[in-house]
């Protein structure tokens, strides 16, 4: 009933797409940082707040999948993607500490820092939904496709690429530029697309009931609302428009 499917090309792709964060210089930035507007430097930061809450949830949480997965190919995908994410945390840490100067000895601390910048429905999502789906997950292997469609469609393909599409438009109307941020900012992007083609992938290759069908669809428009006053109407909507085309090239019907 599911179709064999090789995951390996993601796998070799992701090693063509290894970066470090640590090799951007933010020397410009942070001399750029001081002379942005209050509003600038709100929106940059509740922006980075949530990437840096998102991406060390998310990073958390695949050991689950890897564990559930079907077949070796998939198990790798998904620890190639654990690498991406763990990055994308570092990243996002590092321009909070340095760049915006938020305080704190470790990651940890600078989030609970961060967390007042951001909505509670997008800490409720990647600090107790997500975290709940990889538990119910490690106890029924079988949830495997509710739970790729919760985190690679909903959470990467709505919730995490509106954010960096926002910040890739807030980075292009700054008074000052901030060319360390934009370069990484990039180079995420270029990550989750694999990450979100994967989970298409994956949901592909499953059969998905009317109820996850309407489900996803469902999560899709109510997580894209996480963001609150940091992204525009406009830019929820063509997520939002998006996921649905994405579900639907992923072979799922709606009624
Ligand atoms: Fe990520
Ligand atoms: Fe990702």
């Amino acid at each position: 009933m599911t179709m064999i499917a090789g995951y390996d090309h993601f796998v070799q792709l992701a090693e063509t797409l290894q970066w470090d964060e640590t090799d951007i210089d933010y020397t410009a930035d942070r001399a750029a940082w001081p002379r942005l507007s209050a509003t600038e430097q709100a929106t940059v930061r509740g922006l980075i707040a949530g990437f840096c809450i998102a991406e060390t949830s998310v990073a958390g949480q695949l050991g689950s999948y890897q564990a559930a997965a079907r077949d070796e190919s998939m198990e790798a995908t998904f620890r190639a993607q654990a690498r991406d994410e763990a990055r994308h945390a570092r990243f996002f840490d590092l321009v909070a500490a340095e760049v915006l100067g938020v305080p704190g000895p470790n990651p940890a601390q600078r989030q609970d820092v961060l967390r007042g910048s951001v909505s509670t429905e997008l800490v409720d999502l990647f600090e107790h939904r997500l975290p709940a789906t990889a538990r119910r997950l490690a106890d029924d292997h079988a949830a495997l496709t509710g739970a790729v469609g919760l985190y690679h469609m909903v959470i990467e393909g709505v919730v995490l690429l509106a954010g960096q599409q926002a910040m890739l438009d807030t980075l292009d109307g700054l008074s000052a530029d901030l060319p360390g941020l934009r370069k990484g900012m990039e180079l995420v992007l270029r990550d989750e697309r694999w990450h979100i083609g994967f989970g298409s992938r994956v949901v592909q290759s499953a059969a998905v009931d009317r109820e996850e069908a309407d489900a996803l669809l469902e999560q899709g428009e109510t997580a894209a609302k996480v963001w609150g006053d940091l992204i525009s109407a406009d830019a929820i909507e063509t997520a939002v428009r998006q996921h649905r085309r994405r579900l639907k090239a992923a072979g799922i019907k709606f009624w």
